[in-house]
């Protein structure tokens, strides 16, 4: 959470930083700001959007070949003009953007307070950048060394960047559990929280690790260092991402973009993995680990948000083919809950950013009990693709909208393929099955792009409930997970309260809630549990409950007892979380603008999670 960026060279940094921070603003929207060194350091802060700054900065001095913008997801301090970043020093000449927490800012705080140092915010960075220049002062060490020794005191997370009014030619950035990459241009660098606001720029990137610091010079001169005070060699890394895939293409919202992109983006996650010729799978980055996954006793995912619902697609996946017990777990519980982990265990991570904090840690608390750490991640250079042992990307392409939606279909088409290779090598499906199931996975692409017709369909649909207060969404077998990531779906971007239930749960409370005014989705796909989930469309019916179907092409049983039904192609039940969950990601983005709710950026959430 929390964007940041920075540029110095010989171009206006201005709007380098504004559309990097358009880029970013995925990550938090509560204010953006930015820094420029120009005569001194003027900073143009305001609480709102990106498009509130520019207008705050629109006929003031914006002029500058060196500046730092942040976009922030509030923590500590209400989002206002004066908690936004950039925060100043105490003598206004060093300046700082943040995005993570520090930890231990408030014993900082009083420790700065009593040796005369004043604060304007609420915020944890301010104190970072009084505690860094009273360092610089007090110990008459230069600046990269009082960035070093104040990042030893502090205690939490931090991607930050500097500007210095005494170093003209400086920029210093460092991190440590909140992502950063710095852009090698010709004589220029470029900071950013990922690589979307670089990639116009160039192709040239270091990653940084944790706990190092970089300085970078204007002459083009970069140095790395760790807080521990030892020299790094920057590894310097080539770029895939293209430019066209940050752009919305023709579409109103990157939501319904990414929606639409599924037929390319499944594929893609398939692409060079399934050979349906000669009925094989191969996930390079599993190879070499692939004796670990077939003689496993057990696997644990552990995920969050909707990451966590593919997580449960794949306990369903891997218990039903390669018959391996699974457990799913939010990562935020696991790592606090003293886990029984050993280095007999296998945890699979997942993650769209590769960036959560809770999942993060997690993966560092499972690998320092020995596990195998495999990571099914989407952005490639995340934390979390370092910090596994091994695994596989989406390749889903950028995820913009913060609703995630190409992203879940990935995970679940890469989780779906290592569920079938484990399974296969396990002995646990015949060669035949095998073959089968290889030959459907790779037609889904296709049927996605049929099943996305009913969008016209759906939006009819969504007209009908758009004013509904609340929504249950119902699924058994392979459709429970669909119901729960319908369920987030729904309140993520509609802000209507939706819960998702496994169907026979219903009668265990949420029965209580039906009458004539509540909306019932029911994923009702044919395959294993079919009569039994009729029978709970029958118990909403009885009590004039709302009932959305969606079913499988051709239904004609459900088409009698549902007020709407919603057809999908016929699939391999094993593989229906594929097509079933598209419907719902339409329901969602059409209510969404029927209430006219901001779809890409809904209220109070954030892409990428970097706070625990
Ligand atoms: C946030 C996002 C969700 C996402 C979750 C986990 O809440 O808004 O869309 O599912 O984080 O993120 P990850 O990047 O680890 O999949």
């Amino acid at each position: 959470m929390c964007g940041i960026v920075g540029y110095i060279g010989e171009k206006q940094a201005f709007p380098i930083l504004i559309k990097g921070l358009h880029r970013l603003e995925y990550r938090g929207y509560d204010s953006a700001g930015v820094a420029l060194l120009n005569g001194g350091i003027k900073i143009y802060k305001k609480a709102g959007k990106v498009v509130a700054l520019e207008e705050h900065c629109f006929g003031k001095d914006i002029t500058g070949t060196v500046g730092i913008g942040h976009t922030r997801w509030a923590t500590h301090g209400v989002p206002n003009d004066i908690n936004a970043h950039p925060h100043f020093s105490e003598n206004k000449k060093l300046a700082i953007i943040h995005n993570g927490i520090i930890e231990n800012y408030a014993s900082l705080k009083e420790e700065l307070l009593q040796r005369g140092h004043h604060f304007e915010s609420d915020t944890d960075t301010e104190v970072l950048i009084h505690l860094i220049e009273d360092i610089e002062k007090n110990e008459s060490v230069d600046l990269a060394e009082a960035v070093r020794i104040a990042l030893n005191e502090v205690v939490g997370a931090y991607a930050i960047v500097i500007l210095s009014n005494d170093n003209p030619d400086l920029l210093i950035a460092a991190r440590k559990g909140s992502p950063l990459v710095l852009g090698i241009g010709e004589k220029e660098f470029f900071i950013a929280s990922d690589a979307t606001p670089i990639v116009e720029h160039t192709k040239n990137v270091v990653y940084l690790n944790d706990e190092e610091i970089a300085v970078m010079h204007r002459s083009g001169e970069l140095s790395i260092k760790t807080i521990g005070n030892v020299v790094r060699t920057p590894y310097i890394e080539g770029l895939e991402l293209k430019l066209e895939m940050l752009e919305k293409g023709g579409y109103d919202h990157f939501m319904l973009k990414e929606i639409y992109e599924q037929p390319h983006s499944i594929r893609d996650s398939l692409r060079g993995r399934l050979n349906t010729y000669i009925g094989k799978i191969k996930l390079g980055g599993f190879s070499e680990y692939e004796h670990k996954l077939v003689n496993a006793k057990g696997l644990t995912m552990i995920a969050c948000g909707t990451s966590w619902h593919s997580g449960i697609v794949a306990e369903y996946l891997f218990e039903d083919l390669a018959r391996l017990p699974v457990e799913v777990e939010y990562a935020s519980e696991f790592r606090y809950r003293n886990p029984i982990i050993s280095a007999d265990d296998t945890i699979i991570a997942i993650s769209q950013s590769g960036e959560t904090a809770d999942t993060l840690a997690a993966i560092q608390l499972a690998k320092s009990k020995g596990a195998t750490v495999f990571g099914v991640c989407n952005v490639v250079g995340s934390s979390i693709a370092r910090a596994t042992d091994a695994g596989s990307f989406t390749h889903a392409g950028p995820e913009i909208g913060v609703a995630s939606t190409k992203a879940f279909t990935a995970q679940v088409a890469v989780l779906s393929m290592l569920a079938m290779q484990t399974a296969h090598k396990r002995g646990t499906i015949t060669q035949s099955r095998f073959h089968q199931l290889i030959n459907e996975l790779d037609s889904i692409p296709e049927k996605v792009k049929e099943l996305l017709k009913v969008d016209e369909q759906i939006k009819y649909i969504s007209d009908f409930f758009k004013d509904a207060r609340n929504f249950l969404y119902l699924g058994r077998g392979y459709n429970f997970p669909v119901a729960l990531e319908g369920a987030l779906k729904m309140k993520e971007i509609s802000y209507i309260h939706a819960e998702g239930y496994p169907g026979a749960e219903m009668k265990h409370g949420p029965i209580a809630l039906i009458d004539e005014q509540m909306p019932v989705v029911v994923v009702a796909t044919k395959g294993g549990p079919y009569d039994k989930i009729l029978n709970n469309i029958q118990e909403v019916k009885a009590r004039k409950g709302r009932i959305i179907a969606v079913v499988t092409k051709g239904d004609k049983v459900i088409k009698d007892l549902a007020e709407f039904v919603i057809e999908i192609p016929e699939t391999e039940e094993a593989l229906t979380p594929l097509l079933s969950v598209i419907p719902l990601q339409l329901l969602a983005y059409h209510i969404a603008l029927l209430r006219g709710c901001n779809v890409d950026q809904p209220r109070n959430l954030a892409k990428s999670v970097t706070v625990e």
